[in-house]
């Protein structure tokens, strides 16, 4: 590394850290590649697709478009009617694992845009309830504007910090999703400054402490035997596995599940980070690769014992 480096360079040595040299270097290239984009088919509104694409293995109803055919979804009259939404499959992987059930109530504790929200009132058929928490006022209007057009009609809206919410309702919802606000990562391109130019160890350390809030929060409104996932979009395990880890010290009833993905280019989640020894449970937990088509991601299933 030179001796002024670049947060490119700085970014990279940390990946090397994280995943080793040889995965990071291929993580590295999709960063600077260009990035397929997929679409998800909504059963909640009826209407003509009227768009190509090559079923994504791993992720139901879900098809993709080379990157230089883009603007075909993301400006379709479909998508802007709701019939499909543009998702990235790794988001799809989140909801999947919680399978929220018909007639049940569920707590999205960091909810905007609202992509993770759609995907579970879909699996509920608009049944039970989804409680949908998000602090940002133009976040939060834009989220239900969304989920309006997209015919989603089980979700309920709050305005707040989740943060505060898991005291208030105490052991109530049998499915919490807490899709953590974090630094990002996966989506560096390093093409586009705008997606980069606010990287630092410093934030990560500052949004760590907010996650672990958040995950504490999460877990104080699990029910027991509740399911309880907490994904990011991030690389930096001071965002991942040692959130989840500060959990799992200061709840003996949190036990870490198998997560089940239908892809390979997995890895488990770390156990040791910069020379301290993790829950070993965290093995447990799912890092997505990323390639031309997925985003990274990290992910980890967890419950209330009796
Ligand atoms: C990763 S995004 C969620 C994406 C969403 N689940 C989806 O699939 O469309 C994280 C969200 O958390 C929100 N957030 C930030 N601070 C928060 C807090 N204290 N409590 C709850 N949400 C927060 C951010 O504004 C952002 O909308």
């Amino acid at each position: 590394m030179s001796s002024n480096p670049s947060i490119e360079e700085l970014f990279v040595a940390r990946l090397n850290e994280i995943v080793g040299e040889r995965r990071a270097r291929a993580i590295h290239q999709t960063m600077r590649g260009p990035k397929d984009q997929a679409y998800w088919v909504n059963p909640l509104i009826a209407g003509e697709v009227g768009l190509a694409g090559e079923p994504v293995v791993g992720a139901q109803d879900c098809y993709m478009l080379p990157a230089s055919r883009r603007s075909e979804i993301t400006e379709s009259l479909a998508a802007t009617r709701g019939v499909v939404y543009p998702i990235n499959p790794s988001s799809m992987v989140a909801v999947k694992s919680l399978a929220p059930q018909m007639g049940e109530e569920v707590l999205d504790l960091a909810a905007a845009p609202g992509g993770k929200t759609l995907l579970m009132a879909a699996a509920m058929n608009n049944s039970g309830r989804i409680a949908a928490v998000e602090p940002i006022k133009s976040r939060f209007h834009r989220m239900r504007a969304n989920l309006k057009r997209c015919g989603v009609t089980n979700v309920e809206f709050y305005l707040a910090d989740g943060r505060a919410v898991g005291r208030k309702v105490a052991q109530r919802f049998g499915r919490v999703l807490l899709d953590a606000p974090c630094s990002s990562e996966a989506r560096i391109d390093w093409n586009e400054e705008g997606t980069f130019k606010h990287w630092k160890t410093r934030k990560i350390k500052e949004t760590s402490r907010k996650q672990r809030s958040l995950i504490r929060s999460a877990f104080a409104a699990l029910q027991p035997g509740g399911l309880l996932v907490y994904c990011t979009c991030a690389y930096a395990p001071e965002e991942n596995e040692c959130v989840v880890d500060h959990l799992l010290r200061c709840e003996p009833s949190a036990e870490v599940l198998d997560v089940v993905v239908d892809r390979d280019e997995t890895l488990t989640g770390l156990t040791h980070w910069h020379g301290r020894a993790l829950d070993p449970r965290l093995e447990k937990a799912l890092r997505i690769l990323p390639d031309r088509l997925w985003d990274g991601f990290f992910l980890c299933l967890l419950t209330r014992v009796a």
